[in-house]
C-alpha cells in the first residue's frame, strides 16, 4: 500500500473510534482520537496497561496546546517554539473537557507534536489530537519499527503505518515548567535525547537568565517505573567484561543452565547513534536464542545525553555488577 492509501486508512480508523499503530520520530506510538472514550480504554486494554500511567496527547499544531492546556504560559510556547516538532513532552494543568482516563486521573497532561512526517500528516489531516503511549505491551521494550509493533500483538489486526525506522530510537524527554516571579524550574520527568543543556540554551535565547533543573525519581512520572523497558530475557549492566566466574553468578541467579550463551549488547560510541540503535539491538538479541545478554557501562560513555540512555538500560535490567 501506498502510504497516501495509508493514511487514508489510518483516518478512516481514528474516525470510526479505532487504534493505529504510528511511527513518530521516537518510537511506534498507539493512537487514538482524544474525543473517544471507547478507543481511548482500547489502548490501555491493548497495552495492558494499568489506568494510572497517563498517554501523551499528540498534536499537529502547535496552537492546539491552548485548546489541551488549562494555560499555555508563554516560556511554554517557547519551548514549544524551539523543539517542536519534535521529542519534547510538556506536562502542563488540563483544561476540565480532556478526557481523565487519558491522563490517568492527573489534572496535569503531556503534550507533544512529533517530527516524523506520517505522525505529522495524520495529525493534521485528523484535526483532533491524538492520545498515543508507546505501541508495546506495558512494561517492554519500545518499539522502533512497524514490524516490531506487528510482533508485540501478533493476535491483533492492528493496522500500523508504516513509517520506516525511527530516527531517535528512545522516548521523548518529558518536562514541566514551574514558573515563579524571579525564576523558572524545569522539572526532568523523563530524560530524552533533548537535554538540559538544550533546554537552557533555548531558555536563554528569550533572555530568561535564572533558570533551575530538577531530576525527578521516577516515581513522579507515572509508569516511568523501576522495570521498565524490559526486554524478553535478562539485560545485566556490568562496568567490566563478563567472565566465567561472574557468567556462573548470572546463571545462578536467573536459574539458567550453566554455560549458557550470552552476549554482550554493544553501544555504538556515538550516543545518537546508540539511541537510535539500542531498542531494536536489544530485541534482536533476544530473539537470537542466547540465554541472557549484558552492556558494558564503560567510562566514555558519558555526558548528557549518555545519562538518557542509561536511565533507560538501568530500567531494562535485571542486575547491575560492578
Ligand atoms: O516519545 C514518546 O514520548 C512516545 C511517542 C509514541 O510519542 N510516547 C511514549 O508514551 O513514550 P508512553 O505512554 O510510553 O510514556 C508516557 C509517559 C508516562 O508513562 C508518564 O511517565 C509521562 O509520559 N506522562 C504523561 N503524562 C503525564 C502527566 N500528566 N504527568 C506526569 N507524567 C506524564
Ligand atoms: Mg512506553
Amino acid at each position: 500500500m501506498r502510504i497516501w492509501q495509508e493514511l487514508q486508512k489510518a483516518l478512516q480508523i481514528l474516525k470510526q473510534d479505532g487504534v493505529v499503530g504510528i511511527p513518530t520520530e521516537t518510537v511506534y506510538g498507539l493512537a487514538a482520537s482524544i474525543k473517544s472514550d471507547a478507543a481511548i480504554r482500547r489502548i490501555f486494554e491493548i497495552k495492558e496497561r494499568p489506568f494510572f500511567d497517563p498517554l501523551i496527547v499528540h498534536i499537529g499544531r502547535a496552537k492546539q496546546a491552548e485548546e489541551i492546556a488549562l494555560e499555555w504560559s508563554k516560556t511554554e510556547a517557547q519551548l514549544a517554539q524551539i523543539f517542536w516538532p519534535g521529542p519534547l513532552t510538556i506536562v502542563t494543568a488540563k483544561k476540565p473537557d480532556i478526557n481523565s482516563v487519558i491522563t490517568a486521573g492527573l489534572e496535569s497532561v503531556g503534550i507533544r507534536m512529533p517530527s516524523h512526517p506520517f505522525a505529522l500528516r495524520l495529525l493534521r489531516e485528523f484535526k483532533i489530537p491524538l492520545a498515543a503511549p508507546s505501541a508495546n505491551k506495558f512494561g517492554r521494550t519500545s518499539p522502533t519499527t512497524e514490524d516490531h509493533v506487528r510482533s508485540e500483538f501478533p493476535d491483533l489486526d492492528l493496522f500500523v503505518l508504516s513509517g520506516g525506522k525511527t530516527n531517535v530510537g528512545i522516548e521523548s524527554t518529558v518536562i514541566q515548567v514551574v514558573e515563579s516571579a524571579n525564576q523558572i524550574l524545569i522539572r526532568i520527568l523523563r530524560p530524552g535525547m533533548i537535554t538540559k543543556s538544550n533546554l537552557r540554551a533555548a531558555l536563554e535565547t528569550f533572555g530568561k537568565k535564572k533558570i533551575e533543573f530538577e531530576e525527578l525519581p521516577s516515581a513522579a512520572s507515572p509508569g516511568h517505573l523501576e522495570n521498565h523497558y524490559q526486554p524478553a530475557i535478562p539485560l545485566i549492566i556490568s562496568s567490566r567484561s563478563i567472565s566465567s566466574e561472574s557468567a556462573s553468578q548470572i546463571e545462578k541467579k536467573f536459574s539458567l543452565p550453566s554455560r549458557s550463551r550470552f552476549s554482550e549488547l554493544v553501544l555504538n560510541s556515538d550516543p545518537l547513534i546508540a539511541a537510535r540503535d539500542l531498542y531494536s539491538q536489544m530485541r534482536l538479541l533476544s530473539k537470537s536464542g542466547i540465554s541472557w545478554m549484558y552492556v558494558r557501562k564503560s567510562s566514555d560513555r558519558q555526558g548528557e545525553l549518555w545519562t538518557s540512555i542509561w536511565n533507560r538500560l538501568d530500567r531494562a535490567s535485571s542486575l547491575r555488577l560492578e
